[in-house]
């Protein structure tokens, strides 16, 4: 990890800011910190999840599903074991890649179609993954709160996952391109 001092000492203390802006702008910095030196997809999904199950109040799922075969496929993530496949159009997290915008939903039981993969869920965020104009997966949070989710989330946690993008290598997982080898 080559993150500063401040940055390593807010993570292992699980300290942010109280304003929520400023707290993005943290976990943006440790962000790419944590990418610096590596590109591989697994590895970094897999810290980002973490990274935001610590920085991120009241939540109660962090993770990633990614498009493999025509269908959303879960991915690293922190919480409660979750669906594996979600069709695309399906669900909150099928939403986000059908419609290709972020899903910010106050009630996840009056979301016609929502899938509920963890019952203590009540409001949700789903932000696409965009790489070359083409959306590869989707970042999920849920929230036991209701309506936890709001503007400031949505410019954080759109940032988070362009931060991502261009910090990973993303060819094995981009199916337009017809790659074989997957690790
Ligand atoms: N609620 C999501 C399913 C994934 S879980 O929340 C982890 C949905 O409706 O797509």
């Amino acid at each position: 990890m080559n993150m500063n001092k401040n940055q390593k000492q807010s993570v292992e203390n699980n300290m942010y800011p109280i304003d929520k802006q400023d707290s993005y702008k943290l976990i943006h910095a440790q962000l790419k910190s944590l990418l610096e030196n590596e590109t591989n997809v697994i590895p970094n999904l897999a810290n980002t999840s973490a990274l935001l199950n610590l920085a991120l109040s009241e939540i109660n799922w962090v993770g990633f599903y990614l498009i493999k075969n025509g269908e959303l496929l879960l991915g690293p993530f922190q919480g409660n074991p979750a669906c594996i496949h979600i069709p695309i159009g399906k669900g909150v997290c099928g939403a986000a890649v059908s419609q290709g915008k972020t899903q910010l939903i106050p009630d996840v039981h009056a979301f016609p179609g929502h899938i509920a993969c963890d019952s203590e869920s009540n409001s949700e965020i789903v932000i696409p993954i965009f790489v070359d104009n083409t959306v590869i997966g989707v970042l999920d949070i849920d929230s036991p709160v209701f309506d936890r989710f709001d503007e400031i989330d949505r410019e954080g946690l759109e940032e988070v996952v362009r931060i991502l993008v261009v910090g990973c290598e993303w060819i094995n997982y981009y199916e337009n391109k017809k790659v074989q080898d997957e690790f």
